[in-house]
């Protein structure tokens, strides 16, 4: 689309025109970040031109997208994105926080976030007529690649470990992917469907190394900002003032995309002078997969694969493919990585599901965050905090059944009711 202008490297800078490159920097192998024309978009739109568009989906951020309208209207393609925020109220009570929120994105068409990146990638695909599109995945993205490309018939190869919970497997061979399981790790199935992509001419959507993965999750933070500055308003008209308060949001990290691509979604806001003031992101990564936060605390850029073991199999990932923008993205914004431990996420399950909201162990371990940094006085009681749930808890109900007490299995009389009750 016009807007497009093409990309640049995080690492050196450099700029290329769309059809020069494919996927990271000829020359150092950094991430790209997508450019676009943002004085042709400010002549074009407004915010209200955007707020007003009756797409409830991430369509409805189609001029600051780098794709063409992909079309499949009336599909599970055009329902990416738009996800519910609920107050948590109950739970910030507990933990002397005034204003704490979550966004849903088990809601997504696949039950993840990673919609929103697959959703972008498919648009591309269909641009470039790309014939079958791979990616390697922990589940997740796979899925959600799997059933975006079934919205509007694109072939779709998924590589993922043998280890992926089987909900996740099951999601990829019903969404009619052509599955291939790794006996080997993520990051092994990520540099195996690198070779293939090379090998059968496939695009390949692999997470941190697609620059348009990113684009897609940022439409994540242009929600974000649509719903905070509404809030803000009826806040206002009830008496509570938010104006001042910048909103801090916590994500949870593995190859660091999420939080690249909310990110760039703000930096494009600011740069188009549409935000005032960047949001504070809090990265969130278990502390058996954690080299993005070690790279933050050590104050550097150097990502340092780790040995990853985690019951979030979601974020858990030796070497992050983003690692780079995601250091950045916490250090830029005033924010800050925490780690928290397998029985802390186990935890967060439990608190968020009386609430009504079931997550899968990554998609809770932004709460843990959360409750961690309010222990350690890292967020004010009175900050405006928005947690990220990205994954449903359907996904992985292994890891959902550890997180609480066995049902009791009791004969089909009276008695043994009252006996357990
Ligand atoms: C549910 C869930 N949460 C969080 C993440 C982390 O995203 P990223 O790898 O981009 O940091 C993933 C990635 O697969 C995910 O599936
Ligand atoms: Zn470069």
């Amino acid at each position: 689309m016009s807007n497009f202008l093409g990309y640049r490297c995080s690492l050196c800078n450099a700029e290329y025109v769309p059809g020069q490159v494919t996927y990271t920097c000829p020359k150092d192998g950094g991430n790209l970040d997508v450019v676009l024309d943002y004085g042709a978009i400010q002549q074009k739109f407004q915010p209200e031109d955007l707020s007003s568009r009756a797409e409830d989906s991430l369509w409805r951020y189609l001029p600051l997208l780098p794709v063409a309208d992909p079309g499949g209207d009336g599909t599970p393609l055009r329902a990416a994105g738009w996800t519910p925020v609920f107050s948590i109220k109950r739970l910030g009570e507990k933990l002397g926080l005034e204003h704490v929120w979550l966004k849903d994105e088990s809601r997504n068409p696949t039950a993840s976030f990673k919609d929103r990146a697959s959703a972008l990638v498919v648009a591309r695909a269909r641009e470039i007529q790309a014939e079958v599109v791979v990616t390697a995945s922990t589940g997740n993205a796979g899925a959600a690649l799997a059933g975006m490309s079934a919205a509007i018939g694109q072939k779709s190869v998924i590589f993922a470990p043998k280890s992926a919970p089987a909900a996740k497997v099951a999601q990829l061979l019903v969404y009619g992917a052509r599955v291939i399981l790794v006996d080997g790790t993520y990051d092994e199935a990520f540099d195996l469907s690198i070779q293939a992509a090379q090998e059968f001419g496939w695009y390949c959507r692999n997470t941190g190394y697609n620059p348009f993965t990113a684009e897609g999750k940022k439409t994540a933070a242009l929600e974000i900002w649509e719903w905070f500055n509404q809030t803000k308003e009826e806040m206002a008209e009830c008496g509570e003032d938010l104006d001042e308060a910048s909103l801090t949001i916590f994500i949870s990290v593995g190859d660091g995309n999420i939080i690249s691509g909310i990110h760039k979604g703000f930096k494009d806001l600011l740069a188009l002078g549409w935000m005032e003031k960047m949001p504070r992101l809090i990265g969130v990564q278990a502390e058996g997969s954690a080299a993005i936060a070690n790279a933050f605390h050590a104050g550097t850029e150097k990502i340092i694969p780790v040995s990853a073991k985690t019951i979030a199999d979601s974020i858990s990932v030796d070497l992050p493919r983003d690692g780079v923008r995601a250091v950045r993205a916490a250090r830029e914004s005033g924010g800050t990585y925490i780690q928290v431990s397998d029985d802390e996420i186990l935890q967060a399950i439990a608190a968020l599901g009386p609430l009504g909201i079931f997550a899968e162990p990554a998609g809770a371990t932004a709460y843990a965050g959360l409750v961690k940094a309010a222990g350690q006085g890292i967020i004010r009681g009175s900050d405006p905090v928005l947690v990220l749930n990205t994954g449903s808890g359907l996904k992985d109900v292994r890891a959902a059944m550890q997180a609480v007490a066995a049902a009791p299995i009791i004969e089909p009389r009276l008695e043994a009711v009252k006996k357990v009750l």
